[in-house]
């Protein structure tokens, strides 16, 4: 089992397959960024195969693709079949599912089990607002397309924004209610000039809102082994979550680190804590010496996050760090 200094079981990795995304959502990318990570710098599929394979002797026995888009790195479900080879006990992907309809059943043939799809909005002319891009009829095709196929669960992800899409919380839910899926509401990070400008909303007030208006009651079985909490409808059918890593901070049990396209692990979404993984995979270093090396980065996972503290801290943006 990796454990870090503060005892916490690190059991979760989060890999993301390419720093790039078709979309520019406003509270993540830069309309106009352009310092993309270069493709000669990016790990290839057998780089990442056998840290990951290290990573999973170690004890981490759950895996998420993410990006960026993970969908726009070629050959994805090579990857996946690739990783579900380790024997890992989960393997999940984070998507904005633009592409997700084309990917879906190789997807899931390749040994992926579940999908969280990035919706801020229902509606049409918000989501253009929101991803720079008429996105909406190709997430709606990949959302089908992955219930189709049995990915299951499918989780929304809702960044939660004071007058951008706050007005759209209960149509989300009975969306998400009516389709099956989990929504899952998010309090803006300040990642980036991206993350610090987004209007945030307490998600505190909103959830105890939902619980009364739904009849929402706790959910006790853990949904994911992530940071969200569960509620649910009393017929059991309905879920939402919700992750507050502003308004009440869940570091005390965080159980996951990221590694990058360009193979940095960080170790925490709000500081700049990392080790460079691509010099000894380049450099001929062993299984022994990966493992060993793993060890170390694990020591360097700090306490917490501190973005309520100091929210200008942190210049990366999520799609960076692989959300
Ligand atoms: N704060 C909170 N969530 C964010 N995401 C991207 N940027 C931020 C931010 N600044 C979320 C997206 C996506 C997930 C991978 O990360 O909603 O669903
Ligand atoms: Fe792309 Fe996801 Fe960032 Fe949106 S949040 S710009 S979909 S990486």
């Amino acid at each position: 089992m990796l454990q870090d200094r503060f005892a916490r079981a690190i059991d979760y990795l989060r890999v993301s397959v390419t720093d790039r995304c078709d979309l520019r959502c406003s509270y993540c990318l830069p309309a106009r960024f352009k310092g993309f990570e270069e493709p000669e710098h990016w790990l290839t599929f057998d780089e990442i195969t056998r840290l990951v394979g290290a990573f999973a002797r170690l004890g981490v026995r759950r895996v998420r693709l993410t990006g960026g888009e993970p969908l726009l790195r070629r050959n994805l479900p090579e990857l996946a079949g690739r990783l579900s080879g380790l024997g890992l006990a989960d393997l999940a992907l984070s998507t904005n599912a633009t592409q997700l309809a084309k990917h879906a059943q190789a997807l899931k043939d390749a040994g992926v089990t579940r999908v969280n799809v990035s919706l801020d909005s229902l509606d049409r002319k918000c989501v253009s607002q929101i991803t720079g891009s008429d996105s909406f009829d190709n997430v709606m095709a990949g959302l089908h397309a992955a219930a189709e196929v049995g990915l299951s669960p499918i989780k929304l992800n809702m960044v939660a924004m004071r007058g951008v899409n706050d007005a759209e919380i209960d149509t989300m839910a009975e969306f998400a209610f009516a389709h099956g899926y989990i929504l899952r509401m998010i309090e803006a990070m300040p990642m980036g000039d991206t993350g610090r400008n987004t209007q945030y909303l307490d998600l505190g007030p909103i959830r105890d809102r939902l619980v009364a208006r739904y009849d929402l009651i706790p959910e006790v079985i853990e949904l994911g082994g992530g940071p969200a909490r569960y509620w649910k409808t009393r017929d059991g059918i309905g879920r939402i979550g919700f992750i507050t890593p502003m308004s009440q901070h869940f570091c005390a049990t965080c159980n996951r680190v990221r590694l990058t396209v360009d193979g940095t692990l960080y170790m925490c979404l709000g500081q700049e804590s990392s080790f460079e993984f691509r010099p000894l995979l380049r450099g001929g270093a062993s299984d022994a010496e990966l493992e060993a090396a793993i060890l170390h980065a694990i020591e360097l996972k700090p306490e917490r996050h501190e973005f309520v503290e100091q929210p200008a801290k942190l210049i990366r943006f999520m799609s960076q760090t692989g959300g």
